[in-house]
């Protein structure tokens, strides 16, 4: 088990830029997710990390060992895609037993780790099958039991559960978290769900753009976004927002003649410097809390839609010429059209830069 450290790492193919610079230390044992959407680079890195990929430019080490310019055997990790690629005419035990055959493992040794896996991924009774019967899920675990049967550095997972279905999935998931703190392997996962980032990770890394833009535990992340890019691309539905100007104490909402009187320091302090200047305000859905009546201080808005999501509606207002999102329990009765006051929770506001969209207090 080791712990990876990059080092500015960068992997250009021709003029595209799929890795541009990335600095990350994943310790040892834990579980960081790489998030973010489609083309931002997050399977490039991981083929960097594996030695699937030479960079261009840029280290890895796994520990002190600089291990840039090994091949995939020498680093030892081991790896699960999307479409994982067992030997389909094998049987599930030879599926397993076969990266151990091919280094010469004793057939004692080989005995012994087979052992281990088959009782943590629960595979007793599937050994004696051919691989491509079974059903996606048990193929999974079979290549997931098959990635750790060597006792790998590093375990590198890249989309393993998306071929899966839905409820599957997050079986799948939940059990993949269990068992990385089980056998306690240093592991990336790639993903472009931030669902699955959220409840696998202990750290997530958001890249965009061939960049690491922000790394932090799921709930820093959630809380404190460094940007509207992350804001957004985290939570179900994402953050929302609005524009400001900062006025007497006071944001007011573009579109609104609302003023949310400010008790927080920290912003206030900050926003001296944005007098008459436009900026967003990002409030979770959570945090706007909707009222049967008029309130001091509250924001009197139209509701367009309702959508109901299990304990909870997701509630669409107008708030000048944007939507929000607000997340809201059933307590009180809601039909389109209708007019209610909300408030906006001070203490959870957010403050980003209008033009590069970079957080000013988060
Ligand atoms: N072998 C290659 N040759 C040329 N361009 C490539 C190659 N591999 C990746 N790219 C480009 O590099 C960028 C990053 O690709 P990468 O596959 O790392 O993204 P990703 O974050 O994994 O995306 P996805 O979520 O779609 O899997 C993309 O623009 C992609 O088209
Ligand atoms: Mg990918």
């Amino acid at each position: 088990m080791s712990r990876v450290k990059l080092e500015n790492l960068k992997k250009h193919y021709g003029n595209v830029k799929a890795v541009d610079g990335i600095d990350l230390q994943v310790e040892n044992g834990s579980f960081v997710v790489l998030l973010g959407p489609s083309g931002c680079g997050k399977t490039t890195t991981l083929r960097c990390i594996a030695g699937l990929e030479i960079p261009t430019e840029g280290k890895i080490y796994f520990d002190e060992r600089d291990v840039t310019g090994l091949s995939p055997s020498e680093r030892n990790v081991g790896m699960v895609f999307q479409f994982y690629a067992l030997y389909p005419h094998m049987s599930v035990l030879e599926n397993i037993t076969f990266p151990l055959r091919a280094c010469r493992v004793p057939p004692r040794k080989i005995e012994e780790k087979v052992k281990e896996v088959v009782q943590i991924f629960q595979l007793k009774n599937l050994l004696k099958y051919k691989a491509s019967i079974l059903p996606p899920g048990d193929q999974q675990r079979v290549a997931l039991a098959r990635a750790v049967v060597r006792e790998p550095n590093v375990l590198l997972l890249d989309e393993p559960l998306s071929a899966l279905d839905e409820k599957f999935r997050e079986e799948m998931r939940s059990e993949l978290g269990k068992l990385q703190k089980r056998i306690g392997i240093t592991t990336v996962y790639v993903t472009h769900d931030q669902r699955e980032a959220m409840a696998l990770g202990d750290v997530i890394v958001v890249m965009r753009d061939g960049l690491i833009l922000q790394t932090g535990s799921p709930q820093e992340l959630y809380e404190h976004p460094n940007s509207v890019f992350v804001g957004n691309f985290l939570g179900t539905p994402g953050m929302n927002f609005v524009e400001c100007v900062y006025e007497e104490n006071s944001l007011v909402l573009k579109g609104t003649d609302y003023r949310l009187k400010l008790h927080r320091p920290d912003l206030i302090d900050v926003l001296k410097d944005y007098q008459s200047r436009e900026f967003i305000m990002g409030i979770r859905p959570e945090y706007v809390h909707i009222d049967g009546e008029a309130v001091n201080g509250g924001l009197l808005l139209e509701v367009i839609a309702i959508e109901p999501a299990g304990r909870y509606r997701l509630v669409d207002f107008l708030v000048g010429e944007k939507i929000f999102r607000v997340r809201t329990d059933w307590g009180l009765s809601l039909v389109a059209g209708q007019k209610v006051w909300a408030r906006v929770r001070e203490d959870k506001v957010c403050i980003f830069d209008r033009d590069n969209g970079m957080a000013i207090v988060s």
